[in-house]
């Protein structure tokens, strides 16, 4: 799979984010090596530190079928170009330091980095 088609199933997930408090909607794809898409959105919170960003939600999804191994990750959002988050950028590290990161306005206007270099010396046990 290309890397436009995984941010375009990423923006496509994006309607189904639950944000009526930022009002700021998130969509993530997460690809396996073995080619699967797990997707994700930003799930909101009454209690704001309950509320969980949509790169997680993809990971924790995966994570729970059984899938380990990823290969990139594509971000959309409804405010322009995202970046993952901190908490997100070491969540991921667990999995997959050299992850690809796919983020960007839209689908013309990609831009991919490797998440070691979004988050230098992640953590790890
Ligand atoms: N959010 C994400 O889903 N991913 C990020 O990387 C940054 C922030 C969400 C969390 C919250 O629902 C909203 O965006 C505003 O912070």
């Amino acid at each position: 799979m290309d890397y436009k088609e995984l941010y375009r199933k990423a923006a496509g997930v994006m309607p189904n984010a639950y944000a009526p408090f930022s009002k700021f909607s998130v969509g993530a794809a997460l690809l396996t090596k073995t080619g699967e898409v797990f997707t994700g959105v930003n799930v909101e919170n009454s209690s704001y530190g309950a509320t969980i960003c949509a790169e997680r939600t993809a990971c924790v999804k995966a994570v729970s079928e059984g899938f380990r191994a990823f290969e990139a990750l594509a971000v959309a959002s409804s405010g322009g170009t995202a970046y993952p988050c901190g908490i997100c950028r070491q969540f991921l590290y667990e999995f997959a330091p050299d992850l690809d990161v796919i983020v960007g306005e839209d689908e013309a206007h990609l831009k991919i980095y490797k998440l070691n270099e979004l988050l230098l010396e992640g953590f790890k046990l």
